[in-house]
């Protein structure tokens, strides 16, 4: 009797580890945009679906043959330069991860201890709603995640983002760019948030990164 038990006990276990976030509430609205998921030079326009419902936008079991997508949010422009880069070398396809209710430049002001960037980057549970299409993970096995760092962390957005998908069987490449803050915090918190995915080290970008710089990193990945 006790190893049947334990073996019923085994097999929740396993249903519920293979889908790690299928708990998730997701956060992003999504709208007809045709803007969001755009083709790279050398794939072809990946299917976005523009259904809410988490489960009907991921399938994991697809042979993707290495297909790779570039999302990232930015505020001012930085992060979208190195991640059409990372896009540019890969010959990946590329998504902007867009705020529903867009960032202005008083928003940003970290100088204001009232502005909307500070206020979100103090509560942890806040999750600034997305806009547009929303991506088909299934289409990809590699995913990179691209966001400036916000007070030492990823704008809250990027954790309405990634607890908006299941990441489970995809490997995830985060990174950032940043006046001078590493991407520790930030990736540590996306990895937690998401709870799955397989992670890989996370890496800094400058505003003056080139592609020759991006070329070097992605041999080391
Ligand atoms: C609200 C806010 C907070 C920031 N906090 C930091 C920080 O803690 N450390 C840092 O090095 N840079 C910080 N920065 C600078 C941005 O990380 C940097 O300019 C980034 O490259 C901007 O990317 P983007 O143009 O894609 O939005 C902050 C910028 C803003 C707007």
């Amino acid at each position: 009797m006790k190893k049947i038990i334990a073996l019923l006990i085994t097999a929740v276990l396993i249903l519920a580890l293979a889908s790690c976030s299928a708990g998730n509430t997701a956060g992003q609205t999504a709208t007809n945009s045709d803007e969001a998921v755009t083709e790279s030079a050398s794939t072809k326009a990946p299917e976005a679906t523009k259904s809410d419902d988490k489960t009907t936008t991921d399938n994991n079991d697809k042979d993707n043959s290495g297909k790779a997508l570039v999302t990232y949010f930015s505020a001012t422009g930085t992060t979208k330069g190195v991640a059409e880069q990372i896009a540019d070398v890969t010959g990946a396809d590329i998504y902007e991860i867009t705020a529903a209710k867009p960032y202005t430049s008083e928003d940003l002001d970290y100088n204001d201890s009232n502005s909307r960037a500070t206020k979100e980057q103090n509560d942890k549970a806040v999750r600034p709603e997305i806009s547009g299409k929303k991506i088909n993970t299934g289409d990809y096995d590699t995913i990179y995640i691209g966001f400036p760092i916000w007070w030492g962390e990823e704008p809250r957005i990027m954790d309405t983002f990634v607890e908006s998908y299941d990441f489970s069987g995809k490997t995830v490449i985060p990174f950032c760019t940043s006046g001078s803050s590493p991407i520790d915090t930030a990736e540590d918190n996306l990895k937690a948030n998401a709870g799955c995915g397989e992670w890989k080290d996370g890496k800094r970008f400058s505003a003056e990164t080139t592609s020759k710089d991006i070329e070097t990193w992605i041999k080391t990945l």
